[in-house]
C-alpha cells in the first residue's frame, strides 16, 4: 500500500500509550495522517512517547488524557480534536482492559462493570461522539478492536469475551446506520498479540514458543500486524468495506475445551 494513503487525514486513536494503539498511531503518521492520541494513563511517559513518535514522522500530534468510559471525557476529547484539527476522518478504538481468570458465574459485579464500562460502553461512547461529527462531515471511518475471543468462547475470558462480542454487533449495527452518510465502521479481531496486555501468556522464550505452537502460522502477532490491517481499513483501498470483522490471528482461534478439574 502507498505509504501516503492518509495524507491530509486526521485520526483519533484511543489506548495509544502503548501496544496496538501506539503501533496504529505511528503507522498512520507514517502514512501521512495527523493523529490525536488518547489514553487513560498519561503519567508514565507512554502517551508523550507516542506523541513524539508521531511528530518525528512529520505529522501533527495531540496527546489527550481521556477515560473512554466517561462521557464527559469523551466529549472533551472530540471537541478538543475538532478545535485543533477541524475534522476527524478516522477513529480507531484500541483502549481496552482484560481481567482474566474467572468463569462468568464467579465474575463479581466490579469486574463485570470494569470490563464492560471500558470495552463496550467506552467504545460506544467514542463511536457515538465522533460518529456524530462524521455524519455531519458525510465521511469517516471507524475501526473497533474486537478479538478472536469475541467470536469463540475461551476458558477464563468471561466478561472480556462477552464485551468483545458486543463490539462486533455494535460495529455491524453502526455500519448499517451510518452507511448512508458515507461513514464506514469495521472491526479487527486479533488473535494473540505480543503486548503487555497479555504478557503473562507469552513473555519469556519458553512461554512464547508454547503459545506460538498453538498458532497455525507459527508465531504470535506483532502490534504492526494489527496496525497494517487498520491502515488498510482506513485507506481508500477499503472504500467499499463496511460492517465487517477482519480476523488477524495467524489462523488461531480459541478452543472451548475444558481443562481436567
Ligand atoms: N494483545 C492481544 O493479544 C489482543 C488480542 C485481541 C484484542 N486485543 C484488543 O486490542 C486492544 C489493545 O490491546 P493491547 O494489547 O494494545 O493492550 P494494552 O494494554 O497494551 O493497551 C491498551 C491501552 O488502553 C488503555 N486504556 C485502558 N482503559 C482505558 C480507558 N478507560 N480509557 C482510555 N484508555 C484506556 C491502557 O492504559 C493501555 O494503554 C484492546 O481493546 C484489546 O482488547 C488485544
Amino acid at each position: 500500500m502507498k505509504n501516503d494513503c492518509l495524507t491530509d487525514k486526521v485520526a483519533v486513536v484511543t489506548g495509544a500509550r502503548r501496544g496496538i494503539g501506539r503501533a496504529v498511531a505511528v503507522t498512520f503518521a507514517g502514512a501521512g495522517a495527523d493523529v490525536v492520541v488518547c489514553d487513560i494513563v498519561d503519567g508514565d511517559g507512554g502517551l508523550k512517547e507516542t506523541e513524539e513518535a508521531v511528530k518525528k514522522l512529520g505529522s501533527e500530534a495531540l496527546a489527550l488524557k481521556t477515560d473512554i468510559s466517561l462521557r464527559d471525557d469523551v466529549e472533551r476529547m472530540a471537541l478538543r480534536a475538532l478545535e485543533v484539527f477541524g475534522r476527524i476522518d478516522v477513529l480507531v478504538n484500541c483502549a481496552g482492559v482484560w481481567i482474566p481468570g474467572e468463569t462468568l458465574v464467579e465474575c463479581g459485579d466490579e469486574h463485570w462493570d470494569a470490563v464492560m464500562n471500558t470495552n463496550l460502553k467506552g467504545t460506544f461512547l467514542c463511536c457515538r461522539e465522533v460518529g456524530r461529527r462524521m455524519i455531519a462531515q458525510r465521511s469517516g471511518c471507524i475501526i473497533n478492536l474486537s478479538s478472536q475471543v469475541g467470536r469463540t468462547p475461551a476458558m477464563g475470558a468471561g466478561a472480556y469475551s462477552t464485551s468483545k462480542a458486543g463490539i462486533i454487533m455494535l460495529t455491524m449495527q453502526m455500519a448499517q446506520e451510518m452507511a448512508r452518510y458515507k461513514v464506514r465502521v469495521n472491526a479487527l479481531a486479533p488473535g494473540i498479540v505480543k503486548t503487555e496486555f497479555n504478557a503473562g501468556f507469552w513473555k519469556g522464550a519458553e512461554l512464547e514458543k508454547q503459545a506460538s505452537g498453538m498458532v497455525p502460522l507459527g508465531r504470535l502477532a506483532e502490534t504492526e500486524d494489527i496496525a497494517r490491517a487498520a491502515l488498510f481499513l482506513a485507506s481508500d483501498a477499503a472504500g467499499y468495506i463496511t460492517g465487517e470483522v477482519i480476523g488477524i490471528s495467524g489462523g488461531w482461534s480459541p478452543t472451548s475445551s475444558v481443562a481436567e478439574p
